[in-house]
């Protein structure tokens, strides 16, 4: 076996099999649930919601995971206490594991409560603290976003490629507004107003990871955001790097597991990006 297989796979499982596997078969539950969940909760404040259909899907996705490959770590927002000290000290506690499975079951809980149909499932592999496999579903729509390290992404099968806009005036950005009502969202707010006027225009559908994906197919220019986690990013980000965008932090330092302020992009715009987030102390 190659070095690259032994990577790639264990006993023969691919790990990218098992990744869509897991995301198909949760979306496609998470689909049925839609207008249909029983239970609602809220964690680290009133804008950062919780559902018994979150727990769910976490709970098979890790079992699916765990049955295939039963000595690999597993990170999960839903295992996790909430709040953004708990889940830096979560990551930290696995982020060393050889291979490390990080999971958002549903991404855009907000979004699925509202019944509004932009959410996904988010599933990435790392090995060594490197992201290696990449899978984003959006059930509602049916689109599997799926990256592997050093071979490219694919959007159901088709090569995914960043867009082309060259400049902030030409580009569609997306951002989204964090739960973190102290922290985070102020920085957002404060980059949403020095972005508003120079880009072409700004959307914030509710889900980081579709945003990845959708920067990764060509269909925004770039996305930023304060105040997120290694789940809600690590499939993204390298959906993002294998179609030839960039990702890094908001002050322009390369991705990597512990980001929790990213700017993602075609690679064209990033540093005027960066470069206006940072004025105004946008960028801390
Ligand atoms: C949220 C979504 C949303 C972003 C929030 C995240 P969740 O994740 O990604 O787009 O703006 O910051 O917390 O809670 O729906 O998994
Ligand atoms: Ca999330
Ligand atoms: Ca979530």
């Amino acid at each position: 076996m190659s070095q690259e297989q032994n990577v790639s796979a264990v006993g023969g499982k691919s790990f990218t099999a098992v990744a869509i596997n897991c995301a198909a078969k949760a979306g496609e539950w998470i689909k049925t649930k839609l207008g249909n969940h029983t239970s609602l909760a809220l964690k680290y404040s009133s804008k950062d919601l919780v559902t018994e259909v979150d727990k769910g899907a976490e709970k098979m996705i890790r079992s699916l995971v765990l049955t295939h490959f039963p000595h690999h770590s597993f990170l999960g927002e839903e295992g996790v206490e909430p709040g953004p000290e708990a889940s830096a000290r979560a990551l930290q506690s696995v982020r060393d594991a050889e291979y490390l499975w990080i999971v958002d079951p549903v991404d855009g809980t907000t979004n699925f409560v509202h019944g509004f149909p932009f959410f996904s499932v988010s599933i990435a592999l790392a090995h060594k603290g490197e992201v290696i496999v990449g899978v984003v579903y959006d059930p509602m729509r049916d689109e599997l976003f799926v990256a592997e390290k050093g071979k490219g992404a694919y959007v159901h099968g088709k090569r995914s490629q960043v867009s082309e806009e060259t400049t902030l005036g030409e580009s569609l950005i997306a951002t989204g507004f964090p739960p973190d009502q102290q922290f985070a969202l102020p920085l957002n707010m404060k980059g949403l107003q020095a972005l508003v006027p120079q880009v072409r225009n700004i959307r914030a559908g509710g889900s980081a990871a579709l945003h990845m994906a959708y920067v990764a197919a060509g269909r925004l220019s770039g996305f930023w955001e304060w105040g997120l986690n290694a789940w809600d990013l690590a499939a993204g980000s390298l959906l993002v790097s294998e179609s030839g965008g960039r990702v890094s932090d908001i002050k322009g330092n390369p991705y990597d597991l512990g980001v929790r302020h990213v700017a993602a992009t075609n690679g064209h715009i990033h540093d005027e990006l960066i470069s206006v987030l940072q004025k105004d102390n946008a960028a801390g």
